[in-house]
């Protein structure tokens, strides 16, 4: 068993290094550091080839920073756990060929992890208590799944988007409304000003099943912006209007799930979690029903920090990666079945 644990995670515009240290039943987060790429609010998404290029010019100091932050030299390191993918993949591949060179020069274990593996165990990275089973819904910018999570490593998929993901229609609404990137933060904040009742938006597949689609909403939104003759004024409103449409989708699919499986524990993971209102908004529906277990944000946004604990998890189970592991930006969930729950079976929300 790994003692010491070193996470890179370099798959979108985060450049990030962590470490985790054990030796008892729980590892303890040392240190995590996070460089956020700023070079991408300019242009208004992130722009692949520049992504690659800022981890380059920054891991190795990000990784060093992370060690000294840790108050571990390189010497008592034991692992190195990194994004595989899915992602960006010449900005997975900075993390992997780093990630590979500095296990293979030391004689490390190495570990690749996917990154939405990674998320999903980001809130056992504060909760050493956290186990499956559970149900669990990551959203993204690239991702949303809703899981059911039986054991750690069994993901039993109830239902994803059709579409654009949770996080991609914050970011596509927020440039609509003319704020920056990424949107989630500040159509979060503006949302807290907006009255609910100005703007009603669609909740798309509300009472179907497991599945979601965002692309319509946005569309939706686009409409009342161009129909708005005073955006200035509107631009809260349309905000809450949207916000609220985009909970209320997640946290209703999030019960049925919850119902459906029967399980006590939901977790909340991905960027779009560090949305204070999805985190209120699941607590209050799931009352009664399950806890909702969520990480603070900094472990929800892109971080090395669940990429070692996720890596920790698999390490533990003797898994290791050779010298042929290789950046994928398509790289599919380890252990990810489709399950079908017939929709006469699932008991709508009350
Ligand atoms: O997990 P993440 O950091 O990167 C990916 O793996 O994609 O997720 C980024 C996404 C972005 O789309 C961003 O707008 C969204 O998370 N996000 C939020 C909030 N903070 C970040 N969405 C809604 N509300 C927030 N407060
Ligand atoms: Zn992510």
């Amino acid at each position: 068993m790994a003692d010491v644990v070193l996470g890179i995670e370099t798959s979108c515009d985060e450049t990030s290094a962590a470490v985790l240290v054990g030796g008892g039943r729980a590892p303890e987060l040392a240190s995590l550091v996070i460089l956020s790429q700023d070079v991408h609010k300019v242009f208004g998404g992130v722009v692949p080839e520049l992504a690659s290029r800022a981890h380059l010019a920054a891991l190795p100091a990000v990784v060093e920073r992370a060690l000294v932050e840790a108050g571990v030299g390189w010497g008592a390191v034991d692992a190195v756990a990194v994004t595989q993918g899915p992602g960006l993949v010449g900005a997975l591949l900075v993390g992997v060929v780093y990630a590979k060179a500095l296990a293979y020069a030391g004689d490390r274990a190495l570990v690749g992890v996917h990154h939405m593996e990674g998320h999903l165990f980001a809130p056992a990275v504060e909760d050493p208590d956290l186990a499956p089973p559970f149900v669990a819904l990551l959203v993204s910018g690239g991702h949303t799944l809703l899981l059911d999570v039986p054991a750690w490593g069994q993901y039993r998929l109830l239902g994803a988007t059709r579409d654009d993901a949770a996080g991609e229609a914050f970011d596509k609404v927020a440039i609509l409304l003319g704020l920056g990137y990424p949107g989630g933060p500040p159509i979060e904040r503006l949302a807290q000003s907006g009255d609910p009742a100005r703007f009603t938006f669609p909740r798309p597949m509300l009472d179907e099943g497991f599945e979601f689609s965002f692309s319509g909403l946005k569309t939706a939104v686009l409409h009342a912006v161009r129909a708005s003759d005073d955006l200035e004024r509107d631009r809260p409103h349309v905000a809450r209007g949207f916000q609220d449409a985009v909970l209320d989708v997640l946290v209703t699919k999030l019960e049925r799930a919850v119902r459906a499986t029967g399980r006590r524990t939901a977790v909340l993971g991905g960027g779009v979690a560090c949305s204070r209102a999805l985190a209120s908004r699941a607590a209050e529906r799931l009352a009664g029903l399950a806890r909702v277990a969520v990480a603070s944000p900094r472990l929800n946004a892109d971080n090395a920090a669940m990429i070692a604990r996720a890596g920790w998890h698999r390490l533990g189970l003797g898994e290791r990666s050779d010298w042929t592991l290789d950046a994928r930006a398509d790289l599919p969930l380890p252990g990810l079945e489709t399950v079908v729950i017939p929709q006469s079976t699932i008991r709508n929300p009350q």
